[in-house]
């Protein structure tokens, strides 16, 4: 009887040996140890071993269970260690991967132009100030010198909300804006990048579009001021060989009034299909600041006289880049967009 519980136990030991995960231990168990196990079927025959025998087999057979329960403790333990190790390694996160790539959005055109310009005149000692792009009939209008009824009006189809506030039509709007916020009524030296509206929509045309307008109030200001700024600016911006032609006109805040063109860059002035055949394309309106509006705003006009300009960013943008219609930019279109991203100009 001892041989057989020698021979179960060496079986066992063989069996746990294979035993490679924790259902088939179990199994294991039972095998051994369960109501009809092998082992304690060998205890329950116990009954039937010659008494004088009986504390040597007893103590043999507890040793085996004992040596059976240990064996399968650890070997539990061995297993379970090892599907966590596995489970780890399966979970492992490796930090030197290269990352997924973030796609990175561009600068938009309109803001590398509006940007540039930016830098410009603040290394010329302006301010760059806003306004708000829901104004009133007063700022738009009113204040520069465009009471209710004036004709000139009809050169800018508004979108009113009511009959007060309207979307602004320009930029100028800032300027009575920011001489009357200046209390003590010094010098003033500023530029308005912003959003404008009115109601058109073409291929050169867009409800909403974008202006720049500059304004400088000081004493002994003159045209050639403003000339040489403006000259500046567009040269700046357009390149070096860029002239400025001024042409007389009409606007109401100003006193005398200009549309200034700038030499045609496609063609250096010689005529082409974008200046269609002058050499010159239209790009600013500019003039002296008219006294009336110096007056309602604050400003004596027999001490201050000024200069100021506007033009479209977004005609400036389409003449830097090439650009045919307008509605580009404003189509969010990332095949369009994108193609600046290249260009460091
Ligand atoms: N605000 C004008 C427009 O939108 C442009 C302009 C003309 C602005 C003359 C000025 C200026 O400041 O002096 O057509």
């Amino acid at each position: 009887m001892e041989e057989q519980i020698k021979q179960i136990q060496k079986k066992f030991t063989d069996e746990i040996n294979e035993i490679s995960d924790l259902k088939s231990l179990t199994d294991l168990k039972v095998k051994y140890l369960g109501k009809k196990g092998e082992l304690t079927i060998f205890s329950k025959q116990m009954a039937t071993v010659e008494p004088s025998l009986r504390p040597v087999i007893g103590a043999k057979l507890t040793e085996t269970r004992n040596l059976i329960e240990s064996s399968i403790i650890e070997k539990e333990k061995t297993l379970q260690e090892a599907k966590l190790q596995k489970k780890l390694e399966s979970e492992k996160i490796d930090v030197t991967l290269p990352s997924n790539k973030t796609k990175v959005g561009s600068k938009h055109p309109l803001n590398r132009v509006i940007e540039e310009i930016e830098d410009l005149f603040v290394s010329m000692g302006y301010d760059v100030v806003d306004g708000p792009e829901l104004e009133t009939d007063e700022f738009c209008f009113e204040r520069l010198n465009l009471p209710k009824g004036h004709p000139a009006r009809d050169m800018q189809d508004s979108f009113y909300i009511t009959s007060e506030y309207l979307l602004r039509t320009q930029t100028s709007a800032v300027q009575a804006r920011a001489m009357l916020a200046n209390k003590d009524k010094s010098p003033i030296r500023i530029i308005c990048p912003g959003k404008t509206y009115r109601r058109e929509d073409d291929a050169t045309h867009s409800h909403q579009f974008n202006q720049v307008e500059g304004l400088v109030i000081d004493e002994d200001i003159t045209l050639a001021h403003l000339k040489g700024t403006l000259e500046v600016f567009m040269r700046k911006l357009l390149g070096e060989k860029t002239n400025l032609r001024f042409r007389p006109s009409y606007f109401p805040f100003t006193e005398p009034s200009y549309e200034v063109d700038v030499s045609c860059f496609k063609c250096a002035g010689k005529g082409c299909n974008l200046c269609k055949q002058t050499g010159w394309i239209e790009l600013l309106g500019a003039g002296m600041v008219h006294p009336n509006v110096l007056k309602m705003n604050g400003y004596n006009p027999e001490k201050y006289g000024g200069f100021a300009f506007g033009t479209g960013l977004d005609r400036l943008a389409m003449f830097k880049y090439g650009i045919t219609d307008m509605r580009y930019l404003y189509r969010n279109d990332i095949r369009f967009l994108s193609q600046f991203d290249q260009m460091d100009v």
